[in-house]
């Protein structure tokens, strides 16, 4: 088979060769019971899946696996299934964060070193689907991304609950004394239904989101439910469609432009998205050598309205987004933003195929017109405090802490905010600011979701529910409250963040985009020129090779090697 382009098959170069080994990968595949005839002149399909029992959300994987497969097979094409490592977020420590890369040259690498045409990507758990776009953008062959979908929406006592924003919320409420040990027991029996990723507008849901907007994801793709027999047929008809898209050569540097990103961002900022997502896109625009500064991010925030009613931000669950229409009618409701000419994986542009689309709750899905935030659902801050940036989520943050300014209650790190948090001699006020460090790429390691700080018990008791936190760390996007995370250049990098002591004051200033440490400039040098210099937590190994090569929130903490623009000279 020869593309319109004239190329022949890729995978032809691995078996049309003269050497042993053009004679031993037929062998290899008639050791599976494949017969030379039966895929020769035919496109080979991965399916690269990230299932694993050890990620919960991936956990249905196989089974769309072989709908995959009966859509290349109906369409002419010869699928090939390979696992890639999966990244668990409940299950892996320190944090999935710290391995997101490693996946993504897991990706890149077997995709690369295979005899595949094309490739169909499977994943769905927060990291695996930045990973899984990260190392199919390296790569470059034909791909398009199949997530596993939303969970069920949880129910406990007729209240319908969202994993894992309603687990953080009751956790305060047990923190707090208004629930007990059995409710919080009976509550985790509820709160996960169904295989398939966290159902509020967490990261998981925020990245598939934003990639059928990118269009590299089929139109559907991010809200149809897991279990819902629609997943099944949309992972058919991605097997279907990645035949034309190899006939076409649309690859993802082809989809994944600079107007299909914005595409992304302002989805982004229309669902109220997860922090992370800025990470992610913009490790995924490093490797493919677009130009995405953080400025974009803010510049298109200002300018569009938050219009999805969805927890944390909101009031409904995923699939209640799905029942309103799914991301096509979100997309339809802000289609005057939108680049609509940006070509995606269907062969048709994003205006084309979100044409047809209906809004069937405005409830859930609101207009232009009628937003909930006439801005978007993340904000960029800058100043003394985080010169490369730092990050925060208004819309789901207390609006009469936007503009804030309050004592630093300084921990040292993680394992410090845990031992002292809830001790009663803690000097802290509802009007301080929490701050933590030793929480970024570099200082965790692996820049945990750390962020969401928990309040102090004390402060708890007194029915305060939300103060300023601040940290290097990132935040999980199923949580809640005036959170600034992502403070750059992190504190173990000789950022600012290193020289806040205890009663410093902190001032937040959201609708001027501020974050300053009101101390002079010459006393922050004087205290960071005394700062212990960063212990090095890993003395071989991924860790150590980690601790080398990553980089800042800025740069979406990619390996610096992997950067499109990386030159080894
Ligand atoms: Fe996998 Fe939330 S735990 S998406």
């Amino acid at each position: 088979m020869e593309r319109p382009n004239g190329n022949p098959l890729r995978s032809r170069e691995w078996f049309d060769t003269p050497e042993l080994y053009g004679w031993l990968r037929e062998a290899a595949f008639m050791a599976q019971g494949h017969e030379t005839e039966s895929y020769r002149g035919k496109p080979i399909i991965g399916i690269c899946n990230s299932w694993s029992e050890l990620t919960h959300c991936n956990a249905h994987l196989r089974e769309l696996a072989e709908a995959v497969k009966r859509g290349v097979w109906m369409s002419g094409g010869y699928p090939m299934e390979f696992p890639v490592m999966s990244l668990g977020e409940y299950n892996m420590r320190p944090t999935t964060m710290l391995y997101r890369n490693l996946m993504s040259m897991d990706v890149e690498e077997s995709i690369k070193a295979n005899p595949l045409d094309g490739v169909v990507l499977l994943g769905g758990c927060d990291k695996t689907t930045p990973a899984l776009l990260m190392g199919a953008a390296s790569a470059d062959i034909p791909a398009i991304l199949v997530t596993g979908g939303p969970q069920l929406k949880a129910n406990w006592r007729g209240e319908e609950l969202g994993s894992c924003t309603d687990c953080r919320r009751y956790e305060i409420e047990l923190r707090a004394g208004r629930i007990t040990e059995e409710d919080w027991s009976e509550l985790q029996t509820c709160i996960v239904r169904s295989p398939g990723h966290c159902m509020v507008m967490g990261t998981a849901s925020t990245m598939a989101a934003m990639a059928e907007a990118m269009g590299i994801a089929l139109p559907g793709n991010a809200t149809i439910p897991a279990v819902d027999s629609g997943r099944a047929r949309l992972a058919e008809a991605a097997g279907r469609q990645i035949m034309r898209v190899v006939e076409q050569g649309l690859t993802p540097s082809k989809i994944m432009t600079r107007p299909a990103m914005e595409n992304a961002i302002r989805t982004m900022h229309a669902i109220g998205g997860s922090t992370n997502a800025i990470v992610h896109l913009t490790a995924i625009a490093g490797r493919l050598g677009v130009d995405l500064p953080l400025s974009v991010f803010d510049d298109l925030s200002r300018t569009t309205p938050f219009i999805l009613n969805l927890k944390p931000s909101g009031q409904y669950l995923m699939e209640d987004f799905q029942y309103a229409g799914g991301l096509a009618a979100l997309l339809k409701e802000i289609s005057p933003l939108l680049h609509a000419d940006a070509m995606t994986v269907t062969g048709r542009s994003l205006g084309a195929n979100i044409a047809s689309a209906i809004n069937y709750n405005p409830d859930v899905v609101k207009s232009l017109d009628a937003p909930l935030d006439p801005e978007g659902g993340l904000a960029l801050l800058n100043g003394n405090l985080a010169p490369d940036g730092a990050l925060i989520k208004p819309t789901a943050a207390s609006p009469e802490l936007l503009t804030h300014q309050g004592r630093a209650i300084v921990f040292e790190d993680h394992d410090d905010l845990a031992a002292r948090i809830d001790d009663p001699n803690l000097d802290v006020h509802p009007d301080d600011v929490l701050v933590m460090r030793n929480s970024g790429p570099i200082g965790a390691p692996g820049m945990p979701e750390w962020g969401f700080l928990p309040l102090p018990k004390k402060i708890l008791a007194s029915g305060v529910r939300d103060m300023v936190r601040l940290s290097d760390a990132r935040m999980s996007g199923t949580a809640f409250g005036t959170v600034v995370v992502h403070v750059t250049p992190e504190s173990a990098k000789g950022g600012p963040l290193a020289a806040v002591q205890n009663g410093d004051t902190i001032s937040l200033d959201v609708p001027n985009r501020r974050l300053e440490l009101l101390v002079e400039d010459r006393e922050i040098q004087r205290r960071l020129s005394e700062s212990p210099p960063t212990k090095q937590p890993f003395e071989r190994g991924y860790g150590w090779m980690f601790a080398q090569h990553i980089l800042q929130a800025d740069q979406g903490c990619d390996f610096d090697f992997l950067r499109k623009d990386f030159s080894a000279g």
